[in-house]
């Protein structure tokens, strides 16, 4: 039986649900895989916490672990750009294999690190870096790798895919929702990451290098989250007959890959607008296999572990035979697509003074940027500001974000930022 001698570097939410992994899969693997996986050294900045989870020593020199002679694949789940480089890059440049989880240090730094995994002949594995359960990494770089990809659009963060499920569904205020997900182990260290898409941006810019085979650089993502959301939002877009999800969105254009994270009005009938809580999804278009959906949890301890656990599995199974992927993971940058391919229909929600007017001076700014109105909402209540909800025909970015500009500097009758929404494409 192939013995494999495992270095963990970090026990927090995902470490901990690797150590429980290891110790109650440990004989399914050896019989599956004919693997004995052996845990031989564990570090992390926090020894004392770690403590609960395990019994073997456990040392506080992260680096330490990546240079060990009897360690042959590390495991980062450290997380973060700073410290979690040095012990990649320490690891990698020492000839170890090294599986992580770590989205914002591959879409930031990964040029290098796979660069350097590819000089010294050892892999650099991040299943469990995007949508946790869901094998999509392997997806796109061997099961769909004959296709030729249109479109790539995923729910990819479940902390605020959890959030939006909530608001809607138990009427949870966006804060109350927030902490929730964060007891349960799904939020970022730093929530600010989930809750604005820089978490869901660094997700599809690694999903979209592996399906267009160009790289779209995260610094040159369109990014919003959801922050700005109101109960108002997802009860109308609902009334409306759509659903709220943060999008990762990747598609190819006649100039470029487009690739942005925003929040979107999905459709109630598309399946993306049924994938709740904390589950992720990845739905595609290629030009041979057409449309198609992998979904599953995206967070929590045991999910994300079980992403790791079988990016172990699969290296150590083939240990010392060299992966391709590593070389072709170092992808050329996209070409910018045009201004004009950015475009999308709208959801506006106004937040105005109720008299004689408005609306009209609304239109007429719309209309002057070109911009059609579809349908016109306004509930009657006795407060102001009142809501008035515009959605619009298909409108570029840049027309849009010249409407709204003027519409929210006219402070005597808008009350309130406009939200706006984009709705999604015909996919
Ligand atoms: N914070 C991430 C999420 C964890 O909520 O999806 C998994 O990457």
């Amino acid at each position: 039986m192939k013995q494999i001698r495992i270095g963990l570097v970090g026990v927090g939410t995902v470490g901990s649900g690797l150590l429980q992994l290891l110790e109650k899969n440990r004989e399914i693997i050896k019989k599956r895989n004919n693997l004995d996986v052996q845990l031989v050294a564990i570090a992390t900045r926090t020894p004392e916490r770690a403590k609960a989870y395990t019994s073997l020593p456990v040392s506080s020199d992260v680096i330490s672990i990546t240079t060990r002679p009897d360690v042959d694949i590390v495991v980062e789940l450290i997380g973060g750009t700073t410290t979690a480089f040095d012990v990649v890059h320490s690891a990698l440049t020492h000839g170890k294999t090294v599986i992580t989880a770590n989205k914002a240090l591959l879409s930031e730094k990964g040029d290098e690190l796979f660069s350097q995994a590819w000089k010294n002949g050892v892999e650099l594995g991040f299943e469990a870096a995007v949508a946790g359960s869901i094998p999509i990494i392997r997806t796109l770089r061997d099961g769909l790798s004959s296709c030729e990809f249109e479109v790539l659009c995923g729910i990819l963060n479940g902390t605020t895919n959890f959030i939006l499920t909530k608001m809607e569904e138990e009427n949870w205020d966006y804060s109350v929702a927030l902490k929730k997900a964060q007891d349960l182990g799904f939020a970022e260290a730093d929530p600010t990451f989930d809750v604005e898409g820089i978490d869901a941006g660094h997700k599809i810019s690694l999903l979209s290098s592996l399906a267009f085979r160009e790289k779209v650089p995260f610094g040159d993502l369109q990014v919003e989250g959801i922050s700005k959301l109101k109960s108002i939002d997802i009860l109308s877009s609902k009334s409306l007959g759509y659903r709220i999800k943060l999008l990762g969105i990747s598609k190819k254009t006649s100039g470029g890959i487009l690739t942005k994270v925003h929040p979107t009005l999905v459709p109630l009938n598309h399946p993306l607008a049924n994938v709740m809580n904390e589950f992720n999804a990845v739905y595609y278009k290629t030009v041979e296999s057409g449309a198609g959906m992998v979904t599953g949890k995206g967070a929590g301890a045991l999910p994300t572990a079980s992403a790791v656990l079988a990016d172990l599995i699969f290296y150590a199974s083939k240990f010392g035979v060299k992966d391709s992927i590593i070389e072709n993971n170092i992808f050329p940058k996209s070409k910018k697509a045009e201004e004009k391919e950015n475009a999308a229909r709208y959801y506006l929600r106004f937040s105005t003074l109720d008299k004689p007017g408005v609306l009209a001076e609304i239109a007429k700014v719309l209309g002057k940027n070109n911009i059609s109105i579809a349908s016109v909402q306004q509930k009657e209540v006795d407060k102001e500001p009142v809501h008035v909800i515009v959605l619009t025909h298909s409108a570029t970015e840049g027309d849009f974000k010249k409407s709204i500009q003027e519409i929210d500097e006219m402070s005597s009758i808008i009350k309130e930022k406009t939200v706006a929404i984009r709705l999604l494409e015909n996919l």
